[in-house]
């Protein structure tokens, strides 16, 4: 019908209840299932979050231990899975590698019984323990080197950046970097956790879901960010260039990467932790000096795009913190994969529970009925 209004990019359209995570967007504030993010990035573990995010309610110590260990035990990839990931080319961007990687797990593990909640957890259970086995596995095969094997004796974040670098890691860069991936396991619905559940609502296979949300987190408006960051901090070099790098960029009308979001119009709050977490690893291990270029475009950013609501994201300091755990650039967005697909399971399983296909309309635009015209005709 002609009364139909478009919302492009569906800005402030409800497409869905959901009781897993709370975004004030003008307050700065952010809760999964109720508990502040701070909270949760102080006292808990990325498991823990995963089991609250999925499951509604904070485990007791039996079902975390259940949780954890089952992990523990699904960490290994299948020699097909690995010698599938050797042929993929090794200049290939990992965010290609992930998705091709996950997807190929819908063909080992039977989609028929989505229903079954046994069935939901082991799929759980598989995916979160997997994909980081096949970030570092990828990285280690695209330089030529065999993947390691998950070691049993490492806590979850402590083991993949083991698999990553072949070290043990030190302690506080393990811990920094779980809480890394509790900051960045849910928010609501985002682009990739919105591609999730309109996968999942034709009832396709948890890897499916998975695979599809992986690809729309890569693009450099959403995930990709991250990377995009520091390579801008490189290109403005020093602190002193910040401004008219701000200036220009703006007269141009390109985007400041890591800055602006759909639903915050002050500091993400994910970006004020992160900036602290930078901060924790630069007091043990020595500074980066792109930091204080950072905060020099934060500040200068701050009178040109503050007024329009314009301030960094949670992309703008994560690149910081993983440069300095000595994680690759093309890294970046994978690892925001490992750790917002607990978010993407959360509403995978919410979708489930009160399903009805995803099938918008539109309004059209095109020609109305037209005359076939003959290929000889045709100019
Ligand atoms: N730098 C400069 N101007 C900006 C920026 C920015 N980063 N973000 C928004 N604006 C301006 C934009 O040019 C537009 O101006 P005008 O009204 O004059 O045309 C206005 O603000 C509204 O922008 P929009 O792109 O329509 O806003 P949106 O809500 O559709 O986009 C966004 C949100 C995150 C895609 C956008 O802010 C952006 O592209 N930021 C840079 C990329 C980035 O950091 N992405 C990570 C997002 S957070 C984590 C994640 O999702 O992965």
């Amino acid at each position: 019908p002609c009364n139909m209004v478009l919302k492009p990019g569906l800005e402030g359209v409800p497409v869905t209840q959901s009781a897993i995570c709370d975004i004030n967007g003008l307050k700065g504030e952010l809760k999964y299932r109720g508990y502040s993010i701070a909270e949760l990035a102080a006292k808990s573990s990325f498991l823990e979050t995963t089991y609250l995010l999925i499951w509604g309610d904070l485990p007791s110590s039996k079902q975390l231990r259940e949780f954890e260990d089952a992990i523990q035990m699904h960490r290994r990839l299948s020699f097909r899975v690995r010698d599938m990931m050797k042929c993929f080319p090794a200049t290939g961007h990992p965010m290609d590698a992930l998705q091709s990687s996950a997807a190929s797990l819908g063909l080992f593990y039977s989609r028929r019984a989505i229903d079954n909640p046994q069935y939901i957890y082991d799929a759980v259970v598989r995916l979160i323990a997997k994909i980081p086995t096949m970030v570092a596995a990828f990285q280690l095969i695209r330089k030529g080197q065999d993947p390691i094997q998950p070691r049993d004796d490492l806590p979850y974040s402590a083991n993949f950046l083991y698999m990553l670098t072949e070290r043990e890691p030190d302690p506080l860069a393990a811990r920094v970097f779980d809480r890394c991936l509790i900051l960045h396991a849910e928010h609501s619905l985002n682009a990739s956790t919105f591609s999730a559940r309109v996968t999942a609502s034709t009832l396709t296979d948890p890897y499916a879901v998975v695979a599809s949300a992986v690809g729309t987190l890569a693009g450099p408006l959403h995930g990709g960010a991250n990377e995009d960051v520091i390579a801008m901090l490189e290109e403005i070099g020093a602190p002193e260039n910040a401004r008219n790098y701000l200036k220009q960029a703006i007269d141009q009308k390109s985007k400041i990467m890591g800055f602006g979001h759909r639903e915050y119009k002050v500091k993400d709050p994910r970006a004020t932790l992160l900036q602290g977490f930078a901060e924790d690893l630069f007091a043990r291990f020595g500074k980066d000096e792109m930091y204080d270029v950072a905060r020099s475009v934060e500040e200068e950013a701050s009178p040109l795009l503050g007024p329009r609501g314009i301030y960094p994201n949670v992309d703008f300091y994560s690149g910081l913190v993983y440069r300095k755990l000595g994680i690759p650039r093309d890294l970046f967005t994978p690892i925001f994969a490992i750790s917002r697909v607990a978010g993407w399971l959360a509403h995978w399983r919410e979708q489930l529970s009160a399903n009805r296909i995803f099938r918008p309309t539109q309004i059209y635009t095109g020609k109305k009925t037209r005359a076939w015209c003959a290929l000889e005709e045709r100019n």
